[in-house]
């Protein structure tokens, strides 16, 4: 993976030009001390902003961090945690910001407790992420020994696990329980760890928030569109010739960015955007699209985690569904009977079509069921596999046709495409 280094161009905003980890002194160099914001003013920035979420849901920053705030008021404390669990397989965004900008991050946190009057901090991490977090620990351990913060920020590392970075398991594992999702209400800014109000922020969203403390809303607006202002943070993978993470402003076309990325080895025929909870959408509708919400959505997709992995007619996109269904069947937290029966039954079939080894009726069978779980779970564990199931179905129709009735295509024996990792059994 490379970081891209676009130096000196409006949508490099969170990422340094050079590949190059920032300490402290850098930090400080580059963007000066933090500002001291009165909370009001904070809020009111980050809505003029309009900034959103970077952690898949899209979610007004500003209208959360006001939530939290107006629950603090009430009961005087709260907590805030960054989210940076980064369970997506195919997302590695969240962990070049941290190793590359870590006090981006860690600015964001400490405007965040002042705004929403949060004593306890945290960041949450996971397992495998064992490089981002010695460098948050280290970046931590700067910071104090400038005392430029009297805030104590705690690391804490959960399980490496799918479903664990959703914000009512990381809250779960925060508060000493384990990393499994909860039924909501109560939704955490109403009552999170240890009945705190609690905001739970990705880490992107929380660098932003910090460059808009500094330079302000209109600055932030001066990229992108009205409704997805601003940049956002990209892993670009699968066939392109320089996979990595890199900034691109929301109105930049998907093409514009696989070139970036240094152009497509072969003739791109899909792109998964969103991560696993995406959607496949063929190359020639999304080419020309912006990465801008609405501009995304007038093709059924969204821009989710970041992740935008294009493969080309050499794929499978059948073996490719059908190893990333099992995966995601596999991390059910087991609560949910839709979720933690339904995902590996559909898995189990989805398989049986893509081997051959099914009745002509699985496919609508497979229709049926990916509808009937949608909004039967505790988390959006079993709707977002649903959607990218869904999407699978609509974009590899012919050849899911061309599964059942052979067995397999010429290319399923290729090396796989989309990365499927190692989990923990655990939930701690
Ligand atoms: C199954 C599941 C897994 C999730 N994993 C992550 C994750 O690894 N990192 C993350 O930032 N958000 C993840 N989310 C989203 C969080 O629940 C939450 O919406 C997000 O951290 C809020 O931050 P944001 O508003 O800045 O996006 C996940 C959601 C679901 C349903
Ligand atoms: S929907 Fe699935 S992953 Fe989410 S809480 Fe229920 S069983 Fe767990």
């Amino acid at each position: 993976m490379s970081v891209s280094t676009d130096v000196g161009s409006t949508s490099q905003r969170l990422l340094p030009a050079r590949a190059v980890p920032e300490d402290l002194d850098a930090h400080l160099a580059g963007f000066g001390p933090r500002p001291h914001l009165e909370a009001v003013a904070m809020l009111d920035a980050l809505d003029a902003s309009g900034l959103r979420g970077r952690g898949g849901a899209d979610f007004p920053t500003g209208v959360k961090w006001r939530a939290v705030r107006e629950h603090t008021g009430r009961g005087g404390d709260a907590v805030v945690v960054a989210n940076a669990a980064e369970c997506e397989p195919a997302s590695f965004k969240d962990r070049f910001l941290l190793t590359y900008r870590p006090h981006l991050v860690l600015d964001g946190l400490e405007h965040a407790a002042e705004a929403v009057g949060a004593r306890r901090v945290v960041i949450y991490t996971t397992k495998s992420h064992t490089d981002v977090e010695a460098a948050l620990r280290a970046a931590i351990r700067e910071r104090r020994r400038r005392d430029d913060s009297d805030r104590f920020i705690d690391v804490l590392v959960g399980p490496n696990r799918y479903v664990a970075g959703e914000e009512t398991a990381l809250v779960s594992r925060v508060s000493g329980h384990l990393a499994k999702p909860k039924v909501v209400p109560p939704r955490p800014f109403q009552s999170g760890v240890d009945h705190l109000p609690t905001l739970v922020q990705n880490v992107e969203t929380l660098a932003h928030a910090a460059l808009i403390a500094r330079f302000g809303a209109p600055w932030f607006r001066s990229v992108g569109t009205e409704r997805s202002p601003g940049t956002a943070l990209l892993t670009v993978s699968g066939a392109v010739r320089t996979p990595g993470v890199l900034e691109a402003a929301c109105d930049t076309t998907v093409g514009d960015i696989v070139d970036r990325a240094g152009g497509v080895d072969g003739e791109p025929a899909t792109v998964l955007l969103g991560g696993y909870f995406g959607r496949w959408v063929a190359a020639d509708r999304i080419w020309n699209k912006t990465i801008d919400a609405l501009s995304l959505q007038s093709v059924g997709a969204s821009l989710g985690t970041g992740v935008l992995l294009v493969a080309t007619a050499t794929t499978c996109g059948i073996s490719e569904t059908d190893r990333v269904l099992t995966f995601l069947a596999s991390q059910t937290a087991g609560q949910c009977g839709p979720c933690h029966v339904g995902l590996p039954a559909i898995a189990e079939t989805f398989h049986k079509v893509a081997t051959g080894r099914a009745r002509p009726a699985a496919i609508d069978l497979l229709v049926r069921w990916s509808h009937d779980i949608r909004g039967r779970g505790a988390c959006r564990h079993p709707d977002g596999a649903m959607l990218f199931l869904a999407s699978a179905m609509e974009v590899f129709a012919a050849d899911l046709r061309h599964h059942l009735k052979n067995g397999s295509c010429r290319y399923s024996g290729q090396r796989p495409l989309l990365p499927i990792p190692a989990t923990d059994a655990g939930w701690w």
